[in-house]
């Protein structure tokens, strides 16, 4: 809902519990007044009354409340506009109209002087606490041209408060989306990429608490979390008054996102925030519920159980070998098989053959698609994995098109796993990319397509364009609108977003694919920190992970249980990564029962309300789901010590005068002990695990 006051000067957006408002000055000077819980429109316009505090020389009076500060006039804070005309840099901005369009909001501004136009744009829905903000620039001017150096999507401004913790999610390869939180110091904090994907270092995402004071479920919480999937960031600014505000927008250095002539615009990405006044899990259940909503597509389907044999064969594949897995994969009652790296060109090895988009005649003498028959005849959907960004030196499209890469003439072309980044930005490569993926999707019955990204970008070149920088955005956006349009001309083809793991998880990829790979370490205790971290923003239904072999063979050999490998899976998309030929009979009866157990709880899983029951770092980590009457706790032992039994789980979001049939003990517990006394577990030993069934009577 959008009210407006103070004679069409004032905006007020309110969602489900709480308000965001804007004021314009006389001096069309956009100022942000309120962002926190629900408040009226006549007390928005009495906080528009108040006066700005006296401000000393040396500081400006707006810096820390405008809107959206730009580069240029009295204002020293970061700016989110930063332009370049000819020789001079900054803009100054009259205010041109708002529109209000259902629950967006549109105020327009142009600067005299460059003929510079920039909307800003504010959506609240009606039953989220989410904001989307971002920001257009148009060239409305007759002639010249207008460099956006750096147009941020939106700048966050938070409420006075005596300080304020920073909660972010860092990591690398496989060790992503790992929680820290530290106490915010004055200057500035920079999160982000300058790698051309979002990257395995930072998920686009921050929150704050202020002093500290937010728990679990309890206290103020603000989040802020970025749709885009090349270079970015994210600065949160504590100013020398004390005051906090968050820039965030695509792109790394202010180098150049760019250059418009008469006419033309630039979209910025949206820049999402959330005020929360449960805590963190409040934060997280308001995110994971306005993503299945309007983010992700197609989100009330929950995702079938996959198989998937990398990390069993790697590149050593064959048909007759995938025939066999999937028959083992039907047996255990898994729902889709993907052949994933080595089914193309001479694809034996990372060495050769990426960018050759049909199928290895030694491999698959007629094609994928007797495999995908078999496995569909088998109740399976079928799946394959792609890389369509990349080229190997050694393939034939390298060999007929090296002019195709990322490059800067006279300078090495780095390769990272032996492969150079295809310049998505030419429309030719454009061109070819499109008619290869929906030749191969037209070829065989493909129903799901793993989408990877191996490397970063290096020599960010593009011969012979005028203004090269530019590839950074178009290359996302040119890989978006490859996704969007293969989803139109195969619409029953679901989509992961993979990169090395968990490289490209963002909400602007989210926007356009059904899964993510969350990271290429699927050892199941590593991987419950991981998840930990992903649920912060993420919904299980978005976040594959796979059960594989025992010793995990990737990373560190660690021994593990079928059980303590299944139920640290279950907690997102389940699928199989293990080389099902050595798994035993009694292996693989077992895994049948976990996998029939996973389907029978996926509802609850991955479209339910998530409770971070208990976090990782404590030796017994528990996550709850619940979705009406039905919950299901998820609870791990890292290690039992000194033989003392491990603490009950205290569970959440019950109703206390209820009770609660757990159908694994059999027995009937009220919700109000279940809440304060917390359910007794049994878990004993190392890396130990369990399911708890639990329905309301
Ligand atoms: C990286 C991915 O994360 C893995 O799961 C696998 O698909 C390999 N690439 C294949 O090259």
């Amino acid at each position: 809902m959008i009210e407006t006051g103070d004679n069409g000067r004032l905006w007020l957006l309110s969602g489900r519990s709480s308000s965001y408002a804007l004021h314009l000055t006389d001096r069309d000077e956009l100022l942000h007044l309120h962002w926190g819980p629900r408040i009226t429109a006549a007390a928005a316009e009495a906080l528009a009354r108040e006066p700005l505090p006296p401000h000393w020389p040396f500081e400006s009076r707006l810096d820390g409340r405008e809107e959206y500060p730009v580069e240029g006039g009295p204002r020293f804070v970061r700016p989110a506009l930063s332009v370049r005309t000819g020789q001079e840099r900054g803009t100054a901005w009259d205010f041109t109209g708002s529109e209000i369009a259902g629950d967006e909001l549109r105020l327009g501004f142009t600067d005299p002087v460059n003929g510079l136009a920039i909307v800003l744009h504010h959506r609240m829905r009606d039953a989220f606490d989410i904001v989307e903000r971002w920001t257009t620039a148009s060239h409305q001017g007759a002639a010249g041209e207008v460099e956006l150096l750096r147009a941020d999507a939106a700048t966050w401004t938070l409420p006075e408060r005596d300080g304020w913790r920073l909660s972010q999610l860092h990591g690398r390869w496989a060790a992503e989306s790992r929680l820290v939180r530290g106490d915010l110091t004055p200057g500035e904090k920079v999160l982000g990429s300058r790698r051309g994907h979002t990257g395995h270092q930072h998920l686009p995402w921050v929150a704050l608490d202020a002093e500290g004071a937010a728990t679990e479920e309890s206290g103020e919480v603000y989040g802020c979390a970025l749709a885009w999937s090349g270079s970015w960031r994210i600065v949160v600014q504590h100013l020398p008054d004390g005051r906090v505000q968050i820039n965030g927008g695509a792109g790394y250095d202010d180098s150049g996102l760019v250059l418009l002539g008469p006419g033309e615009a630039y979209t910025s990405p949206v820049f999402a925030g959330l005020w929360s006044a449960q805590g963190f899990g409040g934060a997280s259940r308001e995110w994971h519920a306005w993503q299945l909503a309007h983010v992700v597509p197609r989100a009330a389907e929950p995702r079938p159980v996959l198989y998937n044999s990398w990390e069993a064969t790697l590149f050593d594949i064959s048909e007759e070998q995938q025939r066999t897995l999937a028959h083992r994969a039907a047996d255990l009652g898994v729902e889709l098989f993907v052949v994933d790296d080595g089914w193309f060109g001479a694809r034996t090895h990372d060495a050769a053959g990426l960018g050759d988009w049909t199928p290895n005649p030694a491999r698959f003498p007629d094609g994928l698609k007797p495999l995908a028959d078999e496995v569909h005849g088998l109740g399976m959907r079928f799946g394959i994995w792609v890389e369509p960004e990349m080229v190997n030196p050694d393939s034939e499209l390298y060999r007929a098109h090296p002019d195709w890469v990322q490059f800067q003439p006279g300078r090495e072309r780095t390769e990272f796993r032996n492969q150079l980044v295809l310049n998505l930005a030419r429309r030719d490569v454009r061109d070819h990319l499109w008619q290869r993926l929906d030749t191969l999707l037209s070829s065989a019955p493909v129903d799901y397509v793993k989408w990877d990204f191996n490397r970063c970008f290096t020599e960010a070149g593009w011969p012979g364009e005028p203004y090269p920088q530019r590839l950074w955005t178009e290359h996302v956006h040119a890989f978006y609108a490859l996704l969007d349009r293969l989803r139109a001309a195969h619409p029953h083809v679901a989509f992961e977003s993979c990169s090395g793991g968990g490289g490209r998880v963002d909400l602007g990829v989210l926007s356009r694919t059904d899964q993510v790979w969350a990271s290429d370490n699927t050892d199941p205790l590593d991987r419950l920190a991981i998840q930990y971290g992903f649920s912060q923003l993420h919904p299980a239904r978005v976040m594959a992970a796979w059960v594989t072999d025992s010793p995990n063979t990737q990373l560190n050999g660690r021994v593990s249980s079928l059980r303590f490998r299944f139920v640290s899976a279950m907690a997102g998309v389940l699928g199989v990564g293990g080389d099902l030929t050595r798994w035993s009979p009694a292996e693989r009866a077992e895994a049948r029962d976990w996998v029939a157990l996973y389907k029978e709880i996926r509802p609850v899983v991955q479209l339910g309300a998530q409770y971070r029951l208990r976090a990782p770092e404590g030796g017994l980590s528990a996550v709850q789901y619940t979705r009406g009457d039905d919950s299901v706790v998820l609870v791990w032992l890292q290690a039992q010590h000194h033989g003392e039994p491990p603490p009950a789980v205290r569970l959440r979001g019950l109703d206390p005068a209820a009770s609660y049939a757990c159908r694994e003990t059999g027995a009937v517990h009220s919700g109000a002990v279940l809440l304060h006394r917390g359910l007794v577990t049994g878990l004993r030993g190392d890396l130990d695990a369990q399911v708890f069934r639990l329905r309301k009577e």
